[in-house]
């Protein structure tokens, strides 16, 4: 994803849960500075399954931002929403996994997306002429491999979407009392839904022309 904007430097944080994905790079976008952190890593190859979400989260942390934005590629589990969309998730769903920063006490967050960051995605989408999908649930699995079709099917019962990487990252956002939302790009269907042929290939190239979508949505974010 590229942040078109005045590139202010980059650093290196260190934080107590080791390295995060990427120096945090930082960007100035119509007098707003962003710092952006690359989840996959710089190159794109460290795997949903080996990220170090505390590690960015923490990084971010210690900046003092204001709140976090997570840019996440999903595939649609209903034939409605189509390769090509934007959502901005309102809920999401992710019973099989947790990362937690409370790993020595019993503290357990009330999870929930951030209603203002949500709002103002929305309208960034809108000024920037795309028309983001306000609502829906992100359904988070464990990833490295794409859902079975049977897998769809259920998940599609009480979903929209399909990712490996929000859930752990709004958790850990609500742990730390930082406001998040996402902006979703769809993708791709998730296997069995709609037509087409489903493969990373197909999944890349889409994901190139979202990242264009992503970019002029961020240049209209007013926060
Ligand atoms: N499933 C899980 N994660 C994804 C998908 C998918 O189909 N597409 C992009 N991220």
């Amino acid at each position: 994803m590229k942040l078109q904007g005045e590139p202010q430097g980059e650093r290196v944080v260190s934080t107590p849960y080791g390295e995060p994905s990427s120096p945090i790079r930082f960007v100035a976008v119509k007098g707003q500075i962003f710092a952006l952190i690359f989840r996959h890593g710089l190159e794109g190859s460290t795997p949903p399954h080996r990220i170090n979400y505390r590690a960015n989260i923490e990084a971010l942390a210690s900046l003092g931002v204001k709140g976090i934005i997570g840019i996440n590629s999903v595939g649609s589990l209903k034939e409605g929403i189509p390769p090509g969309s934007l959502v901005v998730p309102d809920d999401f769903l992710c019973l099989w996994s947790s990362v937690t920063f409370f790993d020595d006490r019993a503290f357990h967050v009330v999870p929930r997306l951030d209603e203002g960051l949500r709002s103002a995605l929305i309208d960034a989408a809108k000024r920037a002429g795309f028309e983001a999908l306000d609502r829906g649930v992100y359904v988070q699995t464990i990833g490295p491999r794409l859902e079975t079709k049977a897998e769809v099917k259920f998940l599609g019962m009480i979903g929209d979407v399909v990712g490996m990487t929000m859930v752990h990252e709004a958790v850990l956002c609500c742990e730390r009392g930082i406001p998040y939302a996402s902006l979703c790009t769809v993708d791709n269907y998730a296997h069995g839904v709609g037509k087409g042929t489903l493969g990373q290939e197909q999944i890349r190239a889409m994901a190139r022309q979202n990242a264009e979508k992503v970019a002029r949505v961020l240049k209209e974010l007013r926060l």
